[in-house]
C-alpha cells in the first residue's frame, strides 16, 4: 500500500473556478500537498500522459479537452492514497458518482469530469515524475 497519488484539476473545473473548493475538499479529506503547479498541456503532452488509451474511441477528444486550458497538477500524500483518492473523486462518469464526491459536485460529463486520480501506486509514481522533477526530498 503506497502513500502517494497524483492528481490534475482538469480544464473544465479550472475554467469554472472550482480549483479552490476542490483543493479544500482534498486537504480536508486528509491529503497533504507534496507538490503543486498550474500548467497547460500541449495536445502532444496530453497524448503522452493518456497514451494507455490511444486505441480507445475517445482518445482524440480526451487529448483535445486536456489541452484546452490550464490545469493544476499535484502530488498528494496520505495512507492508502491511491484508493482513498479514487473514492474521494468518484466514478469516471459523474452520473454514476456517489453523492459528495468531487466529480458528483463539479464534473459536467464523462468527458469533462473535473479531476484525474492515479489508478495504481506504479502509475502515481510515473505520473508524478511526468510533471515534477527533484522529488528526492519527498
Ligand atoms: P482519469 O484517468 O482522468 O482519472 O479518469 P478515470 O481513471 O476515471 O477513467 P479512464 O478510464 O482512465 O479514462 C480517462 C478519461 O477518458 C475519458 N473517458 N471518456 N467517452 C467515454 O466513454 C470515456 N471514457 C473515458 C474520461 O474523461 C476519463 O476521465
Ligand atoms: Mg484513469
Amino acid at each position: 500500500m503506497g502513500n502517494k497519488t497524483f492528481t490534475m484539476i482538469k480544464p473544465d473545473a479550472f475554467a469554472n473556478g472550482h480549483s479552490g473548493a476542490i483543493i479544500d475538499q482534498i486537504t480536508k479529506a486528509g491529503f497533504r500537498l507534496v507538490a503543486m503547479k498550474l500548467t497547460w498541456l500541449t495536445p502532444e503532452k496530453a497524448g503522452k500522459f493518456y497514451e494507455v488509451h490511444k486505441e480507445r474511441p475517445f482518445y482524440g477528444e480526451l487529448c483535445e479537452f486536456m489541452s484546452s486550458g490550464p490545469i493544476i497538477a499535484a502530488i498528494l500524500e496520505k495512507e492508502n492514497a491511491v484508493e482513498d483518492f479514487r473514492n474521494l473523486i468518484g466514478a469516471t462518469n459523474p452520473a454514476n458518482a456517489a453523492e459528495g464526491t468531487i466529480r458528483k459536485r463539479f464534473a459536467e460529463s464523462i468527458g469533462r469530469n473535473a479531476i484525474h486520480g492515479s489508478d495504481s501506486d506504479e502509475n502515481a509514481s510515473i505520473e508524478g515524475a511526468f510533471f515534477f522533477s527533484g522529488l528526492e526530498w519527498c
